[in-house]
């Protein structure tokens, strides 16, 4: 059995590509392993957030999480401030982080770009994401493409920490599914899909209604070819709403392309439609329950005393690796 940690931001409604690249992955891993999966509101502070807008974004990712199968008797499900661990783990990782390697994160560029006012913790962002996964002797992390980099660092700090002070901290591997890994925008298809995209058709959300859901895959972005055929290069629009059926329907990428190969894009798209609709429906019903329940309380306060207690321990190990605290004189 294999420790496997995740984090998702409350930094809007999820979409699609939050649940086929991650979410969707989680549930199966649960079922076989000791899973942590996280709502990471500090790292959604990193650029300016609404207060209440972030306080029902955090509710509302709770409620996702489980409205998508995760089970509160398998897995551990907590809101990352509700453990302090993290970003006292999180600031000792700072101190041996460098300022070079940060700056070279492509997500720090991509949202740094062109701002004049940028917070010093979208900069510091990745070794609280480090100290999110290390806490745990997490051996796994499932994400999507868009994490391999941040991920890659957290190794190079778990092996720099251990190197330098106590050989403590398991270094962890990422699991990137291979279909589903990198859902892109449907209005712009070389863009990755995003929560915080300002054009909502670019988007579906996993809470929009189905005849939303139709009519945002019925004007996305395509070619005037009129083959459904995968080719991300020169078709990158066909490509992802291939990648999405696939995703939604289990079926293969090369059985899609031969059922439409004399279809138009207009059957295509109304077929993807329903397969996202399918997928979404009895999730959304289970959110409704759930978004308003004591239930969901009673969870994350579980999962937050469950997730302290280890974290605890490990924070422990690391301040004494690190010289931190104070030896008790002895009376
Ligand atoms: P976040 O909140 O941006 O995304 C959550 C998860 O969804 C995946 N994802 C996608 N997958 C496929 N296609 C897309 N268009 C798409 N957009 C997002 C992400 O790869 C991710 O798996 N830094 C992380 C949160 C985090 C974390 C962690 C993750 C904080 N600490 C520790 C793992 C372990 C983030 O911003 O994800």
């Amino acid at each position: 059995m294999q420790t496997i940690f995740s984090g998702i931001q409350p930094s809007g409604t999820l979409t699609i590509g939050n649940y086929l690249g991650a979410i969707q992955h989680f549930t199966e891993l649960q079922e076989e392993h000791n899973c942590y999966f996280c709502i990471v509101d500090e790292h959604a502070i990193t650029v300016p957030q609404d207060r209440l807008k972030l306080r029902n974004n955090i509710r509302s990712l709770a409620s996702l999480y489980l409205a998508s199968g995760i089970d509160p008797e398998k897995s551990r499900l907590f809101i990352q401030s509700e453990v302090p661990a993290h970003t006292q783990l999180g600031w000792m990782l700072q101190s041996i982080s460098y300022i070079g390697e940060l700056e070279r994160m492509t997500q720090f560029k991509d949202k740094s770009a062109g701002k004049e006012a940028v917070s010093s913790s979208l900069l510091t962002y990745p070794p609280l994401m480090a100290a999110d996964i290390l806490l745990y002797k997490t051996d796994v992390v499932p994400v999507g493409e868009d994490q391999k980099q941040h991920l890659e660092l957290a190794r190079n700090l778990a092996e720099r920490f251990n190197n330098k002070f106590n050989d403590i901290f398991t270094v962890p591997e990422v699991s990137i599914p291979k279909v589903g890994a990198r859902i892109m925008s449907l209005q712009d298809p070389t863009k990755k899909m995003s929560k915080s995209d300002e054009n909502e058709k670019a988007f579906i959300s996993m809470l929009d209604e189905p005849k939303n859901i139709e009519k945002k895959i019925k004007s996305a972005v395509t070619d005037s070819e009129g083959i459904v055929k995968f080719d991300k290069e020169n078709k990158p629009g066909v490509s992802n709403l291939l990648t999405i059926y696939a995703s939604c329907s289990g079926e293969s990428i090369e059985d899609l392309e031969a059922t439409y190969e004399r279809k138009g894009y207009g059957e295509f798209k109304q077929d993807v439609a329903n397969a996202v609709i399918n997928i979404l429906k009895p999730i959304q019903d289970r959110y409704n329950e759930l978004i308003d329940s004591e239930a969901l309380d009673n969870i994350l306060d579980q999962g937050a005393d469950k997730a302290s207690f280890e974290a605890d321990k490990m924070l422990k190990k690391a301040k004494k690796a690190m010289g931190l605290g104070r030896v008790k004189k002895k009376r």
